[in-house]
């Protein structure tokens, strides 16, 4: 068969549009700091949040030295606790589930990011370092108000974390 010279470019072009698309998939779902959600995470149900022990409560629990696990629901269109307070040079786990639809979390200006996906449990591990504040942002649509979903991650001094659980639920 004779192929013209310029069928040949616009061959070749289309071959390697292929191609890059198929290495920008690859690459989307191994690529470094895009924390995708393992298979071996416990489940949960999206429907019965309020019965369940980590998620009735959005709340940031201390759970060692230095360690802290926070309890993260996200729905259309907030993060629950609303700010995440967290004390400062500490390790935090962050698990996050939705109540409703896909949802994203993303500590903007790190790399703590991951899918929030209805009956999973997303969990991110994250080093505090000096007070500060991020801000959180949903990556994923998830409907009409998607642009407004947002919530703030502040990092406070450990005294300060340490007195506002005290008056809080008081288990201290
Ligand atoms: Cu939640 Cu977009």
């Amino acid at each position: 068969m004779h192929v013209h010279s310029y069928e040949k470019i616009w061959l070749g072009l289309a071959l390697g549009l292929i191609l890059l698309l198929i290495g920008s998939v690859t690459y989307g779902a191994v690529g470094p700091g895009v924390a995708m959600v393992a298979a071996d995470q416990p489940t949960v149900d999206p429907t019965a949040l309020d019965e369940d022990d980590r998620f009735a409560e959005p709340r940031v629990e201390r759970v060692g030295e230095n360690e802290y696990e926070a309890y993260v629901v996200a729905y259309q269109f907030g993060f629950s606790p609303d700010p995440i307070v967290v004390p400062a040079n500490s390790t935090v786990t962050i698990m996050v589930t939705s109540r409703d639809v896909t949802h994203g979390f993303e500590v903007v200006g790190t790399n703590a990011n991951t899918m929030v996906i209805p009956g999973e449990v997303s969990t991110i591990t994250v080093e505090t370092g000096e007070p500060t504040e991020y801000g959180i942002l949903c990556n994923e649509y998830c409907g009409a108000a998607h642009h407004t979903m947002e919530g703030k991650l502040e990092v406070v001094p450990q005294e300060e974390f340490d007195a506002s659980n005290e008056d809080g639920d008081g288990d201290e």
